[in-house]
């Protein structure tokens, strides 16, 4: 089975695509067969780190119908082992996506051959991005050490967790109006972790309680701290595990810490991915981040709600939180 990895940020240009490019690489030179898709509908980019150029169809073109399948769309890179389903080169419009393209996409994707399947998502918390993350319990959120970055990382986590609770009940349903009124009360300083509202739900059916419960307890997402610059910034990670599991409950796991080197740029201006030509302090972190990755035992994320969703209600986001 196919391991599949989004990674995402709360604040854009904190080095997701470089993470995702270089995480490739490294799994990759570990004998791991990796595809690496381009999610950021709109702002396509991976390719240019990986010195393709944008002229082959891929996700757009799936969605446009002009292919059947994502297997299909998958083109070879220059490294062994790693392999590349491209964005929207052909079809911009694609960056306009309906609730059931994401799903028509995130059904093929576990049908796709190889060991790691990394997701390189756009910034934020909009549906197009936190979407693509909750399906998948073991996402990678990256920031840098900036208070914004950080809080935004954290702001990210909440709307993820928030949204994949939502989305487990049906529309128009008593369960969502109670999760909806739960995030308009502010969570922060109230002592009320997630698992209050896991307590809250019990009260329509034992059930949903424990669901709720399990979904915060396997909402086990990893956080990468980029472009370090002082000693103190690695202990950033740290904190934002304890206040995720203060205020939301989750486990968070720290990943690993990558320092700000000025030949990360000179890398992505030659269009070769770092870990290629680099054998210092930073790849090894990558390939250190990739072992620990590796390590982890896949959870089973708790089902979101399958049958019709009402487009109306599925607008909610969490964001109001
Ligand atoms: N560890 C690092 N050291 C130095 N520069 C870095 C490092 N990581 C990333 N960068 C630089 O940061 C810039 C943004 O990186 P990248 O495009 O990967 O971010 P992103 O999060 O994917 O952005 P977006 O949100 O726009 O998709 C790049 O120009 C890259 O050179
Ligand atoms: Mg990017």
């Amino acid at each position: 089975m196919n391991r599949i990895i989004p990674v995402a940020s709360g604040k854009g240009g904190v080095g997701k695509s470089f993470i995702t490019v270089n995480l490739g690489v490294s799994l990759a030179g570990m004998g791991k067969t990796v595809i690496l898709v381009d999610l950021d509908l709109g702002a396509s980019n991976l390719h240019t780190l990986l010195g393709i150029k944008n002229n082959s169809p891929g996700i757009g073109s799936y969605l446009n119908k002009q292919a059947d399948n994502l297997e299909s769309l998958i083109i070879p890179t220059a490294i062994d082992r790693l392999f590349f389903l491209p964005g929207d080169g052909l079809y911009t419009t694609a960056v306009q996506q309906h609730y059931f393209q994401k799903m028509k996409i995130i059904k093929e994707l576990p049908k796709l051959v190889a060991d790691y399947i990394l997701l390189d998502l756009g910034a934020g918390t909009n549906h197009n991005i936190v979407d693509y993350f909750i399906p998948f319990p073991q996402g990678i959120i990256v920031t840098i050490p900036e208070t914004t970055a950080i809080l935004n990382a954290y702001s990210f986590l909440k709307s993820a967790l928030a949204r994949s609770i939502y989305r487990h009940f049906p529309p128009r349903s008593a369960e969502r109006d109670m999760i909806q009124n739960f995030f308009k009360q502010r969570l922060e300083g109230s002592g009320n972790s997630l698992f209050s509202l896991a307590d809250q739900l019990s009260s329509i059916d034992v059930k949903h309680g424990q669901t709720v419960r399990k979904m915060i307890e396997t909402f086990y997402p990893g956080v990468i701290i980029n472009m370090g610059r002082s000693v103190g910034d690695r202990d950033l990670g740290k904190n934002l595990r304890i206040i995720s599991r203060k205020n939301l409950g989750i486990s968070l796991q720290y990943l690993g810490y990558l320092e700000w080197m000025p030949e990360v740029s000179r890398s992505i201006t030659r269009r070769s991915p770092y870990c290629l030509d680099h054998k210092d302090q930073l790849s090894s972190a990558l390939e250190g981040i990739c072992r620990r990755i590796d390590k982890i035992v896949p959870e089973k994320s708790i089902p979101l709600y399958e049958g019709d969703e009402d487009l109306d209600t599925l607008s909610w986001t969490g964001s109001a939180i």
